[in-house]
């Protein structure tokens, strides 16, 4: 697991959107990407560099890391609405898929998901943020190492932080840590002092208990933080 080390925010945005745009021109590219407040300033410059005409998405398939369950893509705080209003609307992905937390049949949901991403070719490029928990995606504390996408029940940690979008479901669906770990490249972005905690425990044992500690394991990892997440370094 490589670190870089960027100055803010800003510069962390612009470091991760370099080595997507560097992909996406070299490869048709299958994407994982996150939701939350850390990739806000990365999608809308990835959404500028498409209007100025610079990168072509059509040869990119992207698929979200997770979704409520019982939101519909209506529902302003859903991963749906947040994907479509800062990116997938647009840019000109060829096929981007997010996972239906309105489903009937939520198990069935999830291993079709699973298959789509075989049937594409699997991630070659995931896009994580960092729960301050350690959460990767929604995989809290506790999640098996070898999960492929499943329900999970948030924890109180998670409903609490994400508490200040509203009141939230206390259920999502979420790609698996096994599914993450078989990515052939993952980019980790974090920033500010709220992070700093959490990129500590990573980089301590790998264990269930600290989902984002797996990633020491995988061969092509790289974390893009600013100083105020790394402070503990
Ligand atoms: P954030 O969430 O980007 O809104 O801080 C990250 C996460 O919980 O994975």
């Amino acid at each position: 697991m490589r670190i870089t080390e960027v100055a803010n925010y800003t510069s962390m945005s612009e470091k991760a959107e370099k080595i997507i745009l560097r992909e996406v021109r070299e490869r048709p590219l299958i994407m994982a990407l996150p939701t939350g407040s850390t990739p806000e300033m990365l999608y809308s410059m990835l959404v500028e560099e498409y209007k100025r005409g610079k990168v072509n998405f059509s040869e990119v398939v992207t698929f979200n890391l997770d979704e409520y369950v019982g939101l519909s893509p209506a529902n302003p705080n859903s991963y749906h609405y947040y994907m479509n209003e800062r990116f997938l609307k647009h840019v000109n992905v060829s096929e981007s898929y997010i996972p239906d937390g309105m489903a009937q049949d939520l198990e069935k949901e999830c291993a079709d998901y699973e298959n789509k991403i075989k049937r594409e070719g699997g991630i070659d490029l995931a896009i994580l943020g960092i729960g301050g928990n350690g959460h990767i995606a929604f995989n809290e504390p506790g999640t098996s190492f070898e999960s492929r996408t499943h329900v999970v029940k948030l924890s109180a940690d998670t409903l609490k932080e994400n508490s200040r979008f509203g009141e939230m479901p206390n259920r999502a669906i979420t790609m698996g840590i096994g599914t993450l770990m078989c990515a052939r490249k993952i980019i980790l972005l974090a920033s500010g002092k709220k992070k700093a905690r959490a990129l500590k425990m990573m980089m301590g044992a790998i264990t269930e208990e600290v989902p984002a500690s797996v990633l020491q394991k995988h061969s092509d990892c790289k974390i893009i933080a600013d100083g105020e997440a790394l402070r503990f370094f």
